[in-house]
């Protein structure tokens, strides 16, 4: 495995190397979307600046289009380890690929059919569900989140699943709390007792952690590039056969095949183009592993981008619940890094959480406060009415002195009040 080089890394984006008012800036709002690298950028200028092209036409830009596309779906393929680009579609976000095929799949839904969304999903992966079944009459349950750890009750789960269910749409990571969901649990339960589709968000997952569909055997999972380092881009996995029994909302004159059928409209090639670039980032961190398949690159990135940022998360937790004031939500036990993504949420008492992120904010550290559409967790821990949480994430890219340089400014706000 080659060493992790985090100040190699760095150098790869330019959003790292600038100044503001005289400072380097600290990203610490990784969840609310990753910084870009420049090989993403090159890539999608380049495509803008030659090749600005619709696809089908009998010309060298159109061509190049059509070779992208292709491409893309590939480097679709190997990030979810998905048996065949064919099940690769893209959208312009998580949420809008979420509404369009929601809508499809509920076609056959019928009054007394039952869904399953979570209290720990941000609402892209609840209210498309919950809209789609208000139309056919479907009961929506909800599974409650296990507050210990901020984790899925999955006694409930079990609990809820029957033979009417028809969905169960479940984020694999908290986008608040950063817990990592037992995925691979949910799919049991679900097999176990129901027939349903499974929906899985990795949007805040992606960025952190390797994914293998066909080791999860669900039916569909979506992700947003520009979560890893890429543009603004959504990316769906849906397995062959379930995308080959349904039918999409599209224009009646576009070819019904898959998985083009799916994706509504002339699509974001430069995003496309910097797609690749992002996923070939991702696997360029193993290093001198050129000859090897992308796809196992990929492998030993994310094994890469997981130890650096469990020894962030260890650093971050110890720190963090050391001050009494402050108390962090899920898990907060060092020893538990590999169970969370490097998220972090957490209030400190007596100060509101925007009045927190404007104090770093103004020494150009990014920090997010609010309830980040998870409002499920938020109803339930009862956060709504008050401002919700201080969120911090890191990314790969940052770095132990980015952390001490948070705790100083962390210091200086609780000297004040
Ligand atoms: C866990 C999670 N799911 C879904 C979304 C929505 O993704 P998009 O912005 O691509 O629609 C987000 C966005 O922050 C998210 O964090």
């Amino acid at each position: 495995m080659p060493a992790f080089d985090v100040q190699k890394i760095r150098q790869q984006f330019p959003a790292l190397q600038q100044q503001v008012n005289g400072v380097t800036p600290v990203f610490l709002d990784g969840p609310g979307g990753s910084q870009v690298s420049q090989r993403v950028l090159d890539a999608m200028v380049e495509y803008l600046g030659r090749y600005n092209a619709n696809l089908g036409g009998a010309y060298f830009s159109s061509h190049k289009t059509v070779e992208l596309m292709a491409q893309a779906r590939q480097a679709g393929a190997d990030l979810y380890n998905a048996a065949s680009a064919d099940e690769i579609v893209f959208g312009a976000n998580a949420t809008t690929l979420c509404f369009a095929m929601s809508r499809a799949i509920a076609r056959d839904w019928q009054a007394g059919d039952e869904i399953i969304v979570t209290a720990l999903d941000h609402y892209s992966n609840v209210s498309p569900w919950v809209l789609a079944a208000e139309e056919k009459g479907v009961t929506v349950h909800q599974v409650p989140v296990d507050e210990s750890r901020c984790d899925l009750d999955y006694d409930q789960l079990a609990a809820l699943l029957n033979e009417k269910t028809r969905l169960v749409a479940c984020t694999w990571a908290s986008n608040t709390t950063g817990t990592l969901v037992d995925m691979p649990r949910v799919m049991a339960l679900i097999k176990q007792h129901s027939q349903a589709l499974s929906w899985v968000d990795a949007v805040h997952y992606a960025p952190h952690c390797r994914i293998d569909v066909q080791a999860l055997d669900c039916d569909f999972l979506v992700s947003s590039a520009y979560k890893y380092f890429g543009p603004h881009l959504g990316v769906l996995y849906g397995k062959s056969d379930v995308l080959a029994q349904l039918s999409p909302y599209k224009v009646a004159p576009a070819k019904d095949v898959n998985p083009n059928r799916w994706e509504t409209g002339t699509q974001n090639y430069e995003a496309l183009a910097g797609f690749i670039a992002a996923i070939d980032y991702i696997a360029s961190l193993a290093g001198t592993a050129d000859n090897l398949p992308r796809r196992h690159q990929l492998e030993q990135g994310y094994a890469l981008i997981s130890t650096h940022e469990q020894q962030l998360s260890r650093l971050w937790l110890e720190r963090l619940n050391s001050y009494p004031a402050i108390r962090v939500y899920g898990i907060t036990d060092p020893s538990l890094a590999a169970e969370r993504t490097p998220t972090f949420a957490f209030r400190i008492e007596g100060i509101e959480p925007r009045v927190v992120s404007e104090f770093f904010g103004q020494h150009q550290i990014c920090i997010w406060d609010g309830n980040f559409y998870a409002q499920g967790l938020y109803e339930q821990l009862g956060l709504t009415e008050v401002g919700g949480v201080v969120r911090t994430g890191c990314m790969h890219y940052n770095t132990t002195e980015e952390l001490d340089r948070f705790f100083s400014v962390l210091d200086h706000l609780l000297a004040q009040v």
